[in-house]
């Protein structure tokens, strides 16, 4: 049975007073659809390689259709396509070391982020290889300028298994006892990188590889044909990145496309190479996001929830003031998607003095701390429930005690996703109460395939909604000014 789509419900913004009016929405509906079409005909005009107006410029459209794209030549060409040759990459790592340590910072770094909470084991790295569905555990590096949280990562790197013969092999053979090719360390010892920098010139990520691949050269004992197996770059096609990569031989390098903003790169290899190492369907990733391309042209407004997600949170920035956009996360598992999010929404709209700013929340526990601000506090905000459905594993009950002091066995029937449900419309019902705009946004489950819809969801909702405001939703000048100073700092030009 096909994955359903993931549902969008503006009724909580419906509201007497600092909400919208269901005819504001119908009233937008001839600009949004241009504004779609806008979109779409940006992806065209991407395509066919023609030349960009210079008031387009820059166009990175090329996300827009990646997903179909991939999935075509994967069609076509099986193993040799790019989607076939992520797969056949990730397996080779995931048989051979026991930890991919992934670089990268923003679109090449949070999307793996997203994944990883929202599909794979909560506990992942705690669990037993097998458990893990013989796959890696995951580190994350050069996201960041951390002395300790590094030194911290090679305590970990430099950990010997239980019977502690790391960098001797067990029988002095180089063999691992797995009858895999070992060299010289047990597969529970073997680490790798996966380096991932469109530029290739980001100086956290580039500094973290440097220092890190030292570590690693030494951990191959100098064998410099297992080192460049164990570093998988991701990047363009040049620059830096590019060019140590051959020069360390690495027999697999993928590319970002052309086209494709950092930010906007998710399904790209940036994405779907760490997703493949987890252990994910990327297949099943790029799906979901052909299905809600699908939706997304052909849905009218009103039943499209790209457009309908981006008319709501336009009207309610325009006509309520409401310039802060809370996702509103409930469970533990979407909130590095939300810190994703926040990259793309501020990145690409937060120009010429303009853009609404985003806002991660996970609920229950930020009831605990911002519910309050949000209850009763300035009237400035929008919230969006992130809602998952369906759990994936058994309901947990409270259950019945002999110990009832605490009172709960009032509610020993109810369980885990009662609770959580409860909580969402309680939440709900305080905010309507006061006139405070809630929407909704109905996940069915968490698996590939909704990840998929909801990443290329939320690209196109920011791009149809910059193509609104007149604003170009590619590139981010604003970042190159820290770049500059720092480097100049470093370099000792200035002080
Ligand atoms: O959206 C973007 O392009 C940026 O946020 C980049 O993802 C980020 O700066 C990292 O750049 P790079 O992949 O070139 O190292």
């Amino acid at each position: 049975m096909p994955t359903p789509m993931i549902r969008y419900n503006p009724q909580g913004v419906f509201l007497p007073e600092h909400g919208l009016s269901p005819n504001e929405l119908t009233g937008l509906a001839p600009r949004i659809a241009s504004a779609r079409d806008e979109v779409l005909a940006d992806a065209k005009r991407w395509a066919s390689a023609g030349e960009v107006p210079t008031d387009r410029q820059p166009l990175d459209a090329g996300f827009t259709e990646l997903p179909e794209r991939l999935l075509a030549d994967y069609r076509d060409l099986g193993p040799k396509s790019e989607v076939g040759r992520i797969q056949l990459a990730a397996d080779r790592l995931a048989a051979s070391v026991d930890r991919v340590v992934f670089l990268g910072i923003g679109g090449s770094y949070m999307g793996a982020r997203a994944l990883e909470e929202a599909c794979c084991h909560p506990f992942h790295n705690e669990l037993a290889r097998d458990q893990r569905g013989d796959r890696p555990r995951l580190s994350y590096a050069g996201n960041n300028v951390d002395n300790d949280v590094l030194h911290g990562l090679f305590d970990l790197l430099d950990r010997k298994g239980p019977s502690g013969l790391a960098g001797t092999g067990q029988d002095g053979t180089g063999q691992d006892g797995t009858g895999r090719a070992g060299t010289g360390t047990r597969l529970e010892d073997r680490w790798a990188i996966v380096v991932i920098s469109k530029s290739g010139g980001t100086l956290e990520t580039a500094a973290a590889f440097r220092i890190l691949l030292k570590r690693l050269q030494s951990a191959c004992a100098g064998n410099g044909e297992e080192l460049a197996r164990r570093v998988v770059p991701v990047t363009g096609k040049s620059g830096k990145l590019f060019d140590l990569a051959a020069a360390l031989g690495c027999p697999d390098v993928f590319q970002v496309p052309d086209g494709v903003g950092g930010r906007f790169s998710v399904l790209s290899a940036v994405g779907l190479l760490p997703a493949a190492v987890m252990g994910l369907d990327i297949v099943e990733l790029l799906e979901g996001a052909a299905a809600m391309n699908a939706h997304f042209r052909t849905a009218e407004p009103g039943e499209n929830c790209v457009l309908d997600f981006t008319s709501v949170c336009h009207l309610m920035e325009v006509e309520q003031g409401a310039d802060i956009r809370l996702l509103s996360t409930w469970g533990d598992r979407l909130e590095s998607f939300g810190y994703w999010y926040d990259q793309l929404l501020a990145e690409s709209l937060g120009k010429q003095e303009r853009g609404a700013l985003p806002l991660t929340v996970v609920n229950t526990r930020d009831l605990h701390s911002r519910g309050q601000q949000h209850q009763e506090g300035k009237r400035d905000k929008l919230i969006t429930n992130l809602v998952v459905e369906q759990f994936s594993r058994q309901p947990l009950a409270i259950g019945r005690s002999e110990l009832n002091q605490d009172g709960l066995n009032a509610l020993a029937t109810k369980t885990l996703p009662d609770i959580l449900e409860a909580a969402c419309k309680g939440t709900n019902q305080a905010y309507r109460a006061e006139n405070r705009p809630t929407a909704g946004l109905h996940l069915p489950t968490l698996n590939e395939h909704v990840l998929g819809q909801l990443f290329q969801m939320f690209m196109l909702a920011t791009v149809v909604e910059g193509r609104l405001i007149g604003i170009n939703p590619y590139g981010q000048p604003g970042v190159e000014a820290y770049k500059k100073n720092m480097n100049a700092i470093l370099r000792g030009e200035v002080s």
